[in-house]
């Protein structure tokens, strides 16, 4: 029996509409993301720190840590980790797919 692929590919923007080393806000569905070029890679995390209302796209950005402008807490893009204390908890990460110059995520990686 043959496996169907159950993936379905939302797209954020494009790659050209954020800048290297910044970050943009995408809402799309019930999700609100930041969508990050670090050095010319893509990630998707979560916009709002999990510490209180702060949003990350909005944040300070130093090589591959972000700092949320609320209390200078701060994660690791890639992975989600806390760096930086007041914030305890992990931001959650999509997977990203670059496709036709988009930014995808995929929908599975997504609830
Ligand atoms: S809201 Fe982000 S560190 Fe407090």
């Amino acid at each position: 029996m043959s496996t169907t692929s159950t993936r379905s590919l939302i797209s954020l923007c494009a790659t050209s509409e954020v800048p290297e080393g910044g970050a943009l806000k995408i809402e799309r569905d019930d999700l609100t993301l930041a969508v990050f070029n670090l050095a010319g890679k893509f990630y998707v995390t979560d916009d709002a720190c999990t510490h209180g209302p702060g949003s990350l796209s909005e944040g300070e950005i130093d090589g591959e840590i972000v700092e949320c402008n609320f209390h200078n807490g701060a994660f690791h893009v890639p992975t989600g980790r806390v760096t930086a204390p007041p914030c305890m908890l992990p931001l959650r990460t999509y997977r990203v797919e670059i496709v036709d110059g988009q930014v995808c995520i995929d929908r599975q990686t997504a609830s």
